[in-house]
């Protein structure tokens, strides 16, 4: 049962958990107008600290599509926040007006801390560089349709492996699933955070290898999660401007890649996946974003007990 609870961490679900969710989300997206009234007088909150097109506004769309209404913000200085309210008693007020929370926030943690104040169910949208657990969610549905399992895979993640908290949520959660594999791809500087490789690859004896080049090793994947270089998160922006073009996939590589690979990325993109790559039958980008709203539809539902 998963009503009542809090995403906070893409681990706070189990694998069974997890199927129930994907399976309620093929149900809506056989069937929309079977779940079209199934929140009706239902409140959802959208705090955004930090900005957002896909997330805010696919959590925004679930829960118009389930017939429930949305109150928050996108800007926190629009919010007593910018008075000085701590996160605290924001969440506190919030959970009286609302009866379910998504908030993402630079913090990290933020979204935890947020939970033991609240008296509804609070969703991780985004805590600083920590976890993104419903692009978790999305990412999981669009590897289970596309590629038909989410078992045996090798996923190559790309890019800012160590401020893209998306791919942090994503290898803790494909860890858990029998014969993945990863490919590791990024400059030194931005390779995955010790916690990772130690406490999760390593530890459970996964199989994963870090290397620094794309075309070296693009034929041996079947998934490619490509990321983008995570500006808002350097503290120094010689840095950044230094690695900000450390991979663009283009055709010359997508060519060199399998015939049935699948291109992710959670977006938004900045020049990392060069726009002759969209028509290519292997770009699943944008279909995963619209598997992100059915996938918050589905965990809404679940959260608030209404399926
Ligand atoms: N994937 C994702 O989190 O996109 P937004 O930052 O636009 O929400």
């Amino acid at each position: 049962m998963l009503k009542d609870k809090h995403l906070i961490d893409p681990m706070d679900f189990t694998i069974g958990q997890l199927e129930e969710i994907f399976k309620l989300a093929h149900q809506i997206i056989e069937n929309p107008k079977e779940y079209s009234h199934i929140c009706d007088g239902k409140i959802l909150a959208t705090l955004f600290y930090e900005p957002s097109t896909r997330t805010r506004f696919s959590f925004e769309a679930a829960m118009m599509r389930l017939g429930g209404n949305i109150l928050g913000f996108s800007e926190p200085n629009s919010s007593s926040a910018s008075k000085g309210e701590t996160l605290a008693d924001t969440i506190k007020m919030v959970s009286i007006y609302s009866d379910i929370i998504t908030m993402r926030h630079p913090r990290e943690g933020s979204a935890r801390v947020a939970s033991m104040y609240s008296e509804v169910p609070v969703i991780n949208a985004g805590d600083g560089g920590h976890q993104h657990p419903t692009q978790t969610l999305t990412d999981l549905l669009t590897i289970e349709t596309l590629k038909g399992s989410l078992s045996n895979q090798t996923i190559g993640l790309c890019g800012d492996l160590k401020y893209g908290r998306t791919v942090h949520s994503l290898i803790k959660a494909m860890s858990r699933y029998e014969g993945n594999k990863f490919v590791l791809i990024s400059p030194k500087e931005l390779q995955i955070p010790d916690y990772i490789r130690d406490e999760i690859l390593k530890k459970n004896n996964i199989e994963f290898k870090e290397v620094e080049r794309l075309e070296d090793v693009i034929e041996e994947v079947d998934i490619l999660y490509m990321t983008r270089i995570q500006k808002e998160r350097f503290f120094n922006e010689k840095e950044y401007l230094r690695l900000k073009d450390s991979y663009i996939l283009d055709m010359d590589k997508m060519n060199l890649a399998k015939e049935d690979m699948i291109v992710m990325h959670p977006l938004p993109r900045v020049n990392e996946i060069a726009v002759e790559v969209d028509s290519d039958k292997r770009a699943a980008y944008f279909k995963q974003a619209e598997y992100g709203m059915y996938a918050r539809m589905a965990l809404i539902c679940k959260l608030l007990g209404v399926c």
